[in-house]
């Protein structure tokens, strides 16, 4: 894979949550590590010398008119193994889709050979659409989860990958659940050897994360074991919490508590875990999530299927809570991230204002409720990095040099660039809402082309 030495050209950057910076005719410089080196405007004195010998190195590059560099964007929640099932079945509630269509799914990834053109197919096509780091969910299947880690790391997407783990026979049917609670246990400890080995071998790309697929689906003595075995590797968490009506209901009755409490009482809820969905969260659940700085994964578009509400984003970012942007594949319909900014703008706006007509305009939404692309951009970028602790997400010195190209022009662009009336954040928005995989021209991870 070629490696970049710099760019020259306009970056877009959310250097904060809300506020955008675009900076014109910019120098961004990569470290033979991949990490961005330097950025330089017009304005630095440094500038005119640096361009001059850049230019003289193998790995620059230009940037044409209708081109901007964008941060790497980061999918906080996805599960691989749904791929195939993209678009389909999205009319039925979580606890009947999980049961019908998603378990049989996922159990068909015993086959290595099934797993490895889907998952082949589901990253190339992530990395089309400018995810440079993905947080997967795999299946319970060690083998096929570590042939999951294979993949990012020889297409060179930066990926955080964990083996679910599944064992409750009361909600998980027989032919997918795990065969027992120490085996699983000692499955999430061979994954996470064997994540660690490729490291040695690729770098830094590739991350286990410790994923209780959810409460029901797990049983109290392995929640109790996950939690034991994250603080001893120091890993992520991943889980879902809080995303149904089904879902909280069924904690509250088995432990008496809402979901944040009764992870937090497992030792799960700390600054490594991600909490896909939350869309029942209350202040109390970001008051506990801030205390222990966990993160949220917003899945937007996912959450208008099976959610039965809209995530209050602005409620959390108020709160103080960090959140990041999930298009958890397959319940969100799309592997766009870029689309998922988008209706994570639109659906806020739908709890803003309501959508039942019959009630009257002054009773029909939650007045304040909205967040606007800066936020939901920062979200897909810094505030997904921020879950990690990973340095990316931004461009700045001493970050990952993850980007891509968009390409406004690009044959077959949904998207209108009007120089005379655009003002310079009119062009992210028109990217937000227009960008096709036809528009990202070249992605970087770690400052080598991936595409
Ligand atoms: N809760 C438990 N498993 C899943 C899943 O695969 N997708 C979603 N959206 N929610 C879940
Ligand atoms: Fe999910």
């Amino acid at each position: 894979m070629r490696k970049v030495s710099s760019i020259l050209g306009t970056l877009i950057h959310a250097a904060e949550c809300g506020r955008i910076e675009i900076l014109e005719d910019a120098l961004i410089e990569a470290s033979p590590s991949g990490s961005i080196a330097d950025v330089l405007t017009p304005e630095d004195k440094a500038y005119t010398d640096r361009l001059a010998s850049a230019r003289e190195q193998k790995g620059f590059l230009e940037l044409e008119d209708g081109q901007y560099l964008l941060p790497g964007m980061i999918d906080l929640h996805i599960h691989a193994p749904q791929w195939p099932q993209l678009g389909k079945a999205l009319h039925l509630p979580l606890e009947q889709w999980l049961q019908k269509h998603t378990f049989p799914l996922e159990a068909k990834y015993a086959d290595l050979q099934f797993a490895e053109t889907s998952y082949r197919s589901l990253v190339s096509t992530l990395l089309a659409n400018g995810t440079t780091t993905a947080v997967y969910f795999g299946t319970i299947h060690l083998e096929a989860t570590q042939l999951l880690a294979d993949i990012c790391l020889d297409l060179g997407q930066r990926a955080y990958v964990g083996k679910v783990a599944m064992d409750n026979p009361d909600q998980c049917p027989e032919f997918y659940r795990d065969a027992g609670t120490q085996k699983s246990l000692e499955e999430t400890r061979a994954f996470i050897d064997y994540v660690r080995s490729l490291n040695q071998r690729g770098g830094d790309l590739i991350h286990p994360v410790v994923t209780p697929r959810f409460i029901p689906s797990c049983t109290d003595d392995m929640l109790r074991g996950l939690s034991a075995i994250a603080q001893e590797f120091g890993c992520h968490v991943q889980t879902h919490c809080s995303e149904s009506d089904w879902q909280h209901q069924y904690v509250l009755d088995r432990h008496g508590k809402r979901d944040t409490a009764s992870l937090d009482a497992f030792g799960l809820l700390t600054d490594k875990t991600i909490l896909a969905h939350c869309t029942l969260a209350d202040k109390g659940d970001m008051a506990l999530m801030r205390k222990r700085h966990a993160s949220v994964a917003h899945c937007p578009l996912s959450n208008y299927y099976f959610s039965n509400a809209v995530f209050p984003a602005r409620m959390a970012l108020d709160e103080g809570v960090n959140v990041g942007l999930g298009t958890d594949i397959a319940g969100g319909p799309s592997p766009s991230l870029l689309n998922n900014i988008a209706v994570a703008v639109t659906s806020s706006r739908a709890l803003e204002e309501g959508v039942d007509p019959s009630l009257d305009g002054a009773m029909r939404g939650s007045s304040g409720a909205r967040i606007d692309f800066r936020e939901a951009f920062w979200m897909a970028t810094a505030g997904g990095a921020a879950a990690l602790d990973l340095k990316a997400g931004r461009f700045e010195p001493g970050y990952c040099f993850d980007a891509f190209i968009v390409d406004i022009k690009s044959a077959h662009s949904n998207i209108v660039g009007w120089p005379s009336l655009d003002g310079p954040e009119d062009i992210l928005q028109k990217i937000i809402y227009g960008a096709a995989p036809d528009n990202v021209t070249a992605v970087w991870v770690q400052g080598r082309q991936v595409r």
